[in-house]
């Protein structure tokens, strides 16, 4: 039997080119109401009008998808894999909530094998719900990121993860030392960095949990492997940065606890940041540093907030990703997070359209987790990691929003209307199929 490496995919596309908190819209986005996706090798070789292309690809066997919008794989820049079960766990801000159940539930993950069967259930997650690539915290235990990234491996997927960084104001049973995280970390780094798609992120939990030896060698390291990530928690909850504040009296705020230890810069990821001062927004712009804004989880442990329209100022202008942040995040799902987003803005007086939350989930992840020159669009030559949305997944989305094919397709302006409505009422119910690599890795 002949097989092919060579496929097509017959769809609406639409997807980001620039970002449409600096220029218009209609300037920011590739929109195919009838268009034809090529993917070689697991690449986009070419994306165009059906019109146009079709006959140049007349061998290249085609996948239909008619009443479907195509859009690029959703990036998740902040979860936790290992929080996957405690998911809406009742009536904590952080700092209990992370004593009361997070930290008895990472201490599971020493087990290798409960790590694994966790890892596998979390990407199935993902997949279900459109996200195909993530920045993810792993637990104190490097098993357990041998696990996740053996799984995340296996289904050819591009995943961030590191072993978290905890020295202190944390169990026993959880610690490590600045010694131990330093060695740890540089052996997960030289056996899973760059191991095909997968990339390491030095993983220190956040600035109560580590003592400055362990903040430096956590530096030291990130000096050593310049192309590996740095991922952690900032300034999320004020009884957290006030504590902060205590424990490091010399610093001049949170940011410059991690700046003195040479953790800021154009790789580093910084999850919430609701309680950011105006300094430390500028210090983040001029380091090119990026905010995982996790609306769900900021929400739900009452940390507040997010000022978005700080981060997308002209004058100071920081990356940003959205984050689920499962577990204190309520969904895997992207879309509710691009939902709970448009709340964040409407309770500060700010807007937030479909398709600055659509660039969030997928060219602003892509640039906040550097990797704009492998995904976050379907520009060619980029990995063909892509989503089929459904528009009308439910009865009440099929009664909001009309039907489309090849002969009624619609228009830039419908396209943007019913894709709101699916960022504000859509689920995993609106995933029809997530595709790795050219290869559908989910299917409804
Ligand atoms: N800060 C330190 N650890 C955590 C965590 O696990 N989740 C959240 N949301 N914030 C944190
Ligand atoms: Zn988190």
């Amino acid at each position: 039997m002949q097989t092919f490496d060579i496929k097509g995919f017959r769809a609406s596309f639409l997807d980001a080119i620039a970002d449409p908190f600096y220029a218009p819209e209609r300037d920011c986005f590739r929109y195919f109401p009838d268009g034809l996706l090529i993917v070689e090798h697991g690449k986009v070789k070419e994306l165009g009008n059906y019109a146009d292309l079709s006959a140049k690809y007349v061998e290249v066997p085609i996948t239909n998808y008619s009443d479907r919008l195509i859009v690029s794989g959703f990036i998740d820049t902040h979860i936790h894999f290992p929080q996957t079960e405690m998911i809406a766990a009742y009536g904590e801000q952080l700092l209990e909530w992370l004593s009361t159940y997070t930290f008895p539930t990472e201490r599971k993950f020493s087990d290798r094998n409960y790590a694994q069967k966790i890892s596998s259930i979390f990407l199935d997650e993902l997949l279900q719900n459109g996200t195909t690539t993530a920045l993810v915290f792993a637990a104190v235990f490097p098993q357990s990121v041998d696990a996740f990234f053996e799984e995340a491996q296996r289904r050819n997927l591009r995943m961030i993860a590191g072993k978290v960084l905890m020295d202190r104001n944390a169990p026993d049973f959880l610690t490590d030392t600045a010694e131990s995280s330093y060695v740890e970390t540089k052996q997960l780094i030289e056996k899973w960095h760059k191991c095909d798609r997968l990339l390491y992120a030095i993983t220190p939990r956040f600035a109560i949990t580590s003592t400055s030896e362990q903040l430096s060698n956590a530096g030291k390291l990130l000096a050593e492997f310049p192309d590996v990530y740095l991922h952690t928690h900032l300034s999320e909850n004020i009884k957290e940065v006030e504590t902060v504040a205590e424990l490091f009296p010399d610093s001049k705020g949170y940011l410059d606890v991690y700046d003195r230890a040479g953790l800021v810069g154009e790789r580093s990821v910084f999850a919430h940041g609701v309680q950011l001062t105006d300094a430390e927004f500028a210090r983040l712009s001029e380091t090119k540093a990026a905010i995982a804004f996790c609306p769900t989880s900021n929400m739900f442990l009452g940390s507040g907030l997010f000022k978005l329209e700080k981060a997308k100022s002209t004058e100071t202008p920081v990356k940003v990703g959205l984050g689920t942040d499962v577990g204190a995040g309520t969904s895997f799902s992207m879309l509710r997070t691009a939902s709970a987003a448009y709340q964040v803005a409407q309770l500060r007086s700010q807007k937030l359209s479909a398709f600055q939350a659509l660039f969030l989930a997928t060219l602003g992840g892509a640039r906040a987790l550097c990797l704009e020159d492998k995904l976050g669009n379907l520009e060619v030559g980029k990995e063909a990691d892509f989503v089929v949305l459904n528009l009308r997944s439910t009865s009440i989305m099929a009664l909001r929003n009309k039907p489309f094919d090849e002969s009624n397709p619609l228009t830039l302006a419908e396209v943007s209307d019913q894709l709101f409505a699916t960022l504000i009422m859509g689920d995993d119910r609106a995933i029809t199929a997530t595709y790795i690599m050219g290869e559908v890795a989910y299917s409804q």
